[in-house]
């Protein structure tokens, strides 16, 4: 295939000289393609075709056991200042990073065939769209990409002879030098090494074939280089799922929020409201890129075409549409095979089977001290597959966001819901966000870390600038800005129950958050934000005592008055670089906390 694209040929030259693959595929991302190289991999022992009759034209796939996650420490941000990576990220410099990766990258497609896949990250063509091109020396990452991105001969066209695209290497880095015997998932678990030149727009992938390390248009690509790309552009690139929330007046709003990894960002996504009348549709489930429309509004896409879902807990209760989306064409990664071919994982039923094969691909039974599937087990599934796909989900222009949601997982402290008073104090919302770890990333679960916009593991830059570039961003001239929310679905009992119940039943706080943009639903100002006004958010028919609804709507003054030193340990990190707007939201709230009239607003 000729990509009449001269800087590209050159850079697949040159990494082909380096990787020493033994063939060099043009991806064209045709349903042959994804059908020929899944096959491929059944032959090999990578992929288990499923049982056509429950998941048509599915795989299975186990992943080695060192390489199931996202990982943290070893992603580096290879600026050419240290200072512009911030204390948040690793940095490595970048002229040393890449002698070291060259190093790696030596031979590293041996025996191998070099996968070279031109994506667009957004609807092809689209103002707001991206192009990368990922040279991958894994069929699993093709096979991946083709349902995340839009992927083939129709995004070279778009590109043209354009030098404009990011440009993502990425090996497994397991050679098979004379003939060597290749493994269902080859990968270099004690040598991974996830880096990014954000100047150069380039990403360089070794050693893992998993996720957010391999599918390098997702994290890489469409935040960490992208978040670069909208500070130096004027746009926002942010890990936030899009919704579209309509009234039973019919009238429509779209929504983004921001949640940790593994934080209930899909079931949100895709919910089924319990309130009559009340619809939600799905734009996106992870990434928003949002750019300022004629009108002054932000309009947002969703980069990505499909979901990468974690599995675990994914059920016809918690999130049916995510069922629905995933019931074929579909790629699960280290979840349980039934016997007859049908994949399970924990709380996909009530009951588990009698009898599983596990992650691992040992066999299994509820007796079993293991778990079935990996806690971090996913599903692949194009988003087209979505039964509540909103119409408009490939909109060039985008759609226009009335409100940003903050949240995450913490058992205290945090109400159910607050409104910041404006856009500055919102950015300070987001700043401070924190969430208990979950098993998404390498590392503890359960340890509570501020996690900012839950940006934490995929700003490209200094967090400090990142804010700043927040506040910016609000500052413009004739913005018709998006409210700010926070909310807290995860409350907890002393003794451990959850005070809310969460799924459906967060449609009661999208409404109060719709009718909060429509200035129709009534608010109490507090020192924290503005909280629902005593029957502003519809509990009705909600089995909720009055005193739950009570704890879920309180300001915990003990628990801020705890939380303020936290965040200023937090903002600590950031030195001179903190926007100052940002130091005098803390102080404000420290004083807002002493005077603790409440009145009504
Ligand atoms: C994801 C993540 O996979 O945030 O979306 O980890
Ligand atoms: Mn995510």
């Amino acid at each position: 295939m000729n990509s009449r694209n001269e800087h590209l040929e050159r850079w697949v030259s040159e990494v082909a000289e380096l990787c020493q693959p033994a063939e060099i595929v043009w991806c064209d991302g045709s349903p042959a393609e994804y059908e020929r190289l899944s096959q491929l991999m059944v032959d090999a022992g990578t992929y288990v075709r499923l049982n056509e009759d429950h998941k048509p034209n599915s795989f299975l796939c186990r992943s080695d056991p060192g390489d199931v996650a996202r990982v943290e420490d070893q992603t580096f941000i290879c600026s050419v200042n240290k200072s512009d990576a911030g204390p948040t990220n690793n940095w490595a410099d970048p002229d040393a990073m890449r002698s070291q990766l060259g190093r790696l990258f030596a031979g590293s497609t041996q025996g191998r065939t070099m996968y070279v896949i031109p994506y667009s990250m957004g609807p092809i063509g689209s103002d707001i769209a991206r192009i990368g091109v990922e040279i991958s020396d894994s069929p699993y990452v093709v096979c991946n990409m083709h349902i995340m991105a839009r992927v083939g001969s129709a995004v070279l066209d778009v590109l043209g002879d354009s030098p404009d695209f990011v440009r993502g290497l990425h090996s497994v880095g397991y050679p098979l030098p004379d003939g060597t015997p290749d493994v269902p998932w080859p990968c270099d678990a004690e040598n991974k090494f996830i880096c990014h030149f954000p100047e150069s727009r380039e990403i360089m992938s070794y050693g893992s074939g998993y996720g957010g390390n391999a599918l390098l248009g997702k994290k890489c690509h469409a935040l960490r280089i992208a978040s670069v790309q909208a500070r130096d552009e004027g746009w926002l690139a942010e890990h936030m799922l899009i919704l579209k929330l309509t009234s039973p007046a019919g009238e429509v709003k779209y929504v983004a929020a921001a949640f940790p990894s593994a934080c209930g960002k899909t079931n949100l996504a895709m919910m089924n409201p319990s309130i009559e009348g009340w619809k939600v549709e799905t734009i996106g489930d992870d990434i928003a890129w949002m750019k300022y429309g004629p009108d002054g509004q932000l309009y947002a896409i969703n980069p990505e075409a499909g979901f990468f879902g974690v599995a675990p807990g994914t059920n016809d209760c918690s999130n049916p549409n995510a069922m629905k989306s995933l019931s074929a064409n579909s790629i699960f990664t280290n979840v349980a095979m039934t016997p007859d071919g049908d994949v399970w994982w924990e709380e996909m039923t009530d009951d588990s089977p009698d009898q599983l094969v596990d992650w691992h691909g040992n066999d299994w039974t509820p007796d079993s001290d293991v778990k079935a599937a990996h806690p971090n087990a996913r599903f692949t599934a194009p988003a087209s597959q979505c039964p509540v796909i909103a119409d408009e989900w490939e909109n060039a222009a985008g759609v226009p966001i009335s409100a940003i949601l903050f949240g995450g997982r913490r058992a205290k402290t945090i109400p159910l819901v607050m409104e910041a008073f404006d856009w500055e104090h919102g950015t300070f919302l987001g700043a401070t966000m924190s969430s208990a770890k979950t098993a998404a990333a390498a590392g503890t679960v359960g340890e509570v870390r501020r996690d900012p916009m839950a940006m934490l593991p995929f700003c490209g830059y200094h967090m400090a600038d990142y804010f700043d570039h927040w506040l910016q961003t609000g500052a413009r001239e004739g913005a018709d800005l998006p409210r700010v929310f926070y909310v807290n679905w995860f409350r907890k009992t002393d003794d451990g129950c959850f005070l809310w119940p969460g799924f459906g039943e967060n449609s009661r706080v999208l409404k109060w958050i719709f009718e909060r943009c429509d200035g129709t639903a009534a608010a109490v100002e507090t020192p924290i934000g503005r909280m629902p006004a005593p029957g502003a958010l519809d509990v009705a028919g909600l089995s909720l005592s009055e005193a739950d609804l009570a704890e879920l709507l309180r300001v915990d003054e003990a628990g801020w008055q705890e939380e303020l030193p936290l965040i200023e340990a937090h903002f600590e990190k950031f030195g001179d670089r903190l926007p100052e707007a940002l130091r005098a939201q803390l102080a404000a709230l420290r004083e807002r906390l002493q005077s603790t009239a409440v009145t009504v607003g």
